[in-house]
């Protein structure tokens, strides 16, 4: 260590902080982050702590195929070993784009050492002639736009430029966002980590007081455990409701949850999120953008509405600061009841995420109402299926495709194991000639996942998935299927003797995606043999639990 320049009377005891760090070019959400960097150690050093910073894979969202999901177990085991074996007493988890969270939040919770996450904030309003636009979500709008031949390619390209014109996560209640919030509701940032834009100075104090705090947090061992509560999760269920946030949380907390070894079950988000509403006016959901969620108030104004209407289910919960999450909110601002609305004018009167069971998904479905549309809730159509994502992208187009808007869109073999990784494909895109007859929505139901700054009446995270023999892969097209939100329920309108009967003549090693991985090894090849389903948290089950921070035995 001495090659760095540190002089003798730095080894004298002082806290070890850890400083793991997700920057990398590729993950363009988190290329700022030597910077920020650089103002945690500040306040490491000011408090009386030794900084180390240090790599950790680093999962981005934009540019890894076939899906950042694919890799952020991955990402937690490189986290979970780096910070074990080396001699580190406490961490700054440095947390942006969507899978950078769970991962780095699952590692450090199998060490269960004191963690706090410093996030890197979201980019500035997206602007395009003047107006705001998302990330993601206008992509996904204009993607569409551009097939039906309403906008040209300069058009679409000048919309990249604008909703990306600054360092930072995406500007929508996307995954990012979504996991900021979670990261802050489950108490393990500072208050107001999810939503201070990337490049205001204000998220650069935020990280040197995550640094300095980080400090004592080590002397009073404050271990993650002591934080990761079921009392936190059940906190975070209900903030999640109340952001309107994305379906990957529903996986990456459970995955969370099971390393730290707290029970979370899909019927939680039910039990504690429905009948919650969503208050922020967020796109997709809603309106606004993340720089404007936060001069309304924030999360904590959030979290204020949510415990004055007694609808935060924990006001007790210990946070990272020492305080409980009520201490920390119960006077914070709140500017704007247009992004965050009172809970008598909600964006969404029952917001939350769906939780479907039935034939068709025995171990369950998420569906996220406040993004669908609300006629097709409840829905009778006909399966129009596509075998793999490859299938529907080589079909969708075609004109002599029998498809109406009544119809469901099946996808099969995108799920954990199938694609392999879960990719975000779940909100297909609608078949060009409906989209040129003014059809904006239909539902849709998959294995996969999709992105939070997607919507629609999407159906994801079928489990079983089709790739482990799951019902998914017995449907078949002009099968009629039943969907119905309010009664929970996914049905497949077939007898139990002709399901059993397809799924007989089925064999899950011979799905797609599995079978292109035979014979080959490498990571993809542990990922298949032990990923968990979707209602698990797509975990590997060996990974699952917490092994602590001792370390048996010196090198030398
Ligand atoms: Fe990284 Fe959206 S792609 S936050
Ligand atoms: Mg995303």
């Amino acid at each position: 260590m001495k090659n760095q320049g540190i002089p003798d009377h730095e080894f004298d005891g002082r806290p070890i902080i850890g400083i793991c760090n997700t920057w990398s070019e590729l993950t363009p959400c988190n290329a700022h982050f030597r910077k920020l960097a650089e103002h945690v150690k500040h306040g490491i050093y000011e408090a009386g702590g030794f900084p180390v910073e240090f790599p950790v894979f680093s999962n981005g969202e934009s540019n890894l195929r076939p899906t950042a999901m694919l890799t952020r177990n991955l990402a937690s085991m490189d986290v979970e070993e780096a910070i074990r074996g080396n001699p580190i007493d406490a961490v700054v988890l440095m947390c942006g784009c969507d899978k950078t969270t769970p991962a780095l939040l699952m590692g450090a919770a199998s060490v269960d050492v004191p963690a706090i996450v410093v996030t890197g904030g979201p980019m500035l309003n997206g602007k395009l002639e003047g107006k705001n636009i998302g990330s993601g979500t206008a992509v996904w709008r204009l993607h569409e736009a551009l097939k039906a031949g309403e906008i040209d390619l300069h058009h679409f390209l000048s919309a990249e430029a604008g909703m990306s014109r600054s360092a930072g996560t995406c500007n929508t209640m996307g995954t990012a966002s979504t996991m900021a919030c979670m990261a802050e509701s489950l108490g393990v940032s500072l208050p107001h980590n999810a939503a201070i834009p990337a490049v205001d100075a204000r998220r650069y104090v935020l990280a040197h007081m995550s640094g300095s705090r980080i400090v004592q947090m080590a002397l009073e061992d404050l271990k993650l455990s002591k934080i990761l509560t079921r009392e936190a999760f059940e906190n975070a269920i209900a903030t999640n409701a109340a952001i309107g946030g994305s379906t990957n949380a529903v996986i990456h907390l459970k995955a969370i949850a099971g390393r730290v070894g707290v029970p979370l079950e899909l019927e939680d988000w039910t039990r504690i999120g429905r009948h919650i509403p969503t208050l922020v006016d967020l796109q997709p959901s809603g309106r606004f953008l993340m720089e404007e969620f936060y001069y309304a108030g924030g999360l904590p104004a959030v979290l204020r509405r949510l415990g004055e209407a007694n609808r935060l289910p924990h006001p007790d919960a210990l946070t990272v600061n020492g305080k409980s999450i009520w201490d920390n909110v119960c006077d914070a601002p709140i500017y704007d009841d247009n992004v965050i609305r009172p809970l008598d004018q909600p964006l969404i009167a029952d917001g939350g995420i769906c939780i479907l069971r039935g034939n068709l998904a025995p171990n369950g479905a998420v569906l996220k109402p406040s993004a669908a549309t609300p006629e097709l809730l409840k829905h009778r159509g006909r399966a129009v299926v596509f075998e793999t994502f490859d299938h529907y992208k080589a079909t969708i187009s075609d004109e002599s495709l029998d498809v109406d808007q009544d119809s469901i869109l099946v996808m099969k073999n995108c799920g954990p194991r199938g694609y392999p990784g879960m990719a975000e494909v779940g909100n297909m895109g609608l078949p060009p000639k409906l989209l040129r007859e003014g059809v904006k929505d239909m539902v849709r139901i998959s294995d996969a996942r999709m992105s939070g700054t997607a919507y629609g009446t999407v159906v994801l995270h079928v489990a079983p998935e089709a790739a482990a023999g799951g019902p998914l892969a017995a449907v078949r097209n002009g099968d009629w299927i039943e969907l119905d939100c309010e009664a929970g329920r996914l049905h497949l309108d077939i007898s139990d003797e002709e399901l059993v009967r397809r799924l007989r003549q089925l064999d899950p090693a011979t799905a797609p995606g599995v079978a292109e991985q035979q014979g080959k090894g490498g990571y993809a090849r542990l990922y298949i043999d032990h990923v968990l389903q979707a209602d698990e948290g797509c975990d590997l089950d060996f990974l699952v639990g917490k092994r602590g921070a001792a370390v048996p035995r010196h090198s030398h």
